[in-house]
């Protein structure tokens, strides 16, 4: 028998089929579009890669979204969190990212190809552009959907760290 904290935990991390056809339709042509997947190349954090993490982002983002009441618009808010990462190189392999800063810069290299690849808009750029506040001091979040990707961010990234998967 699950108690009411495990109940209200267990809702907030849910998606009933409504959700899922929400979250799918939104991301049908990034999920399979060639520079997305490139994604899956590159580790993100333990053995996950950066696609799963960019996935699990939009996902939290969504559910966040809901638990707060935020009204984001759920567009650009699933597309900003799935390309937020799309930098496109091994961060952890010196040869590719040679300033040793990928911390502090990555956030702009994924603006660039998200950009150039997709026609993405504002919410999605700020999204992006953001999305590594407050290591990036200056960028804070000006959109909810900005600060929502950001903190799901943070979120998925510490427990990918932590459990290491
Ligand atoms: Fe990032
Ligand atoms: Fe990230």
């Amino acid at each position: 028998m699950k108690n009411s904290k495990e109940k209200k935990r267990e809702n907030w991390r849910s998606m009933d089929t409504q959700d899922r056809t929400v979250f799918n339709s939104i991301l049908k042509d990034l999920k399979d579009h060639p520079s997305v997947l490139q994604m899956k190349e590159y580790k993100q954090h333990g053995k996950t890669t950066t696609y799963d993490h960019c996935m699990s982002v939009a996902r939290v983002s969504y559910k966040l979204d809901r638990l707060l009441h935020s009204k984001c618009d759920k567009i650009a808010l699933l597309r900003g969190a799935m390309l937020h990462d799309l930098f496109l190189y091994d961060w952890h392999d010196s040869n590719s990212c040679t300033d040793g800063l990928h911390g502090y810069h990555h956030a702009d290299k994924a603006l660039k190809n998200a950009r150039e690849i997709f026609n993405i808009g504002k919410k999605e750029a700020d999204i992006i552009y953001s999305h590594m506040w407050p290591l990036n001091i200056s960028r804070i979040p000006k959109r909810r959907e900005a600060w929502v990707v950001c903190m799901a961010d943070k979120y998925v990234s510490l427990r990918e760290t932590i459990h290491r998967k």
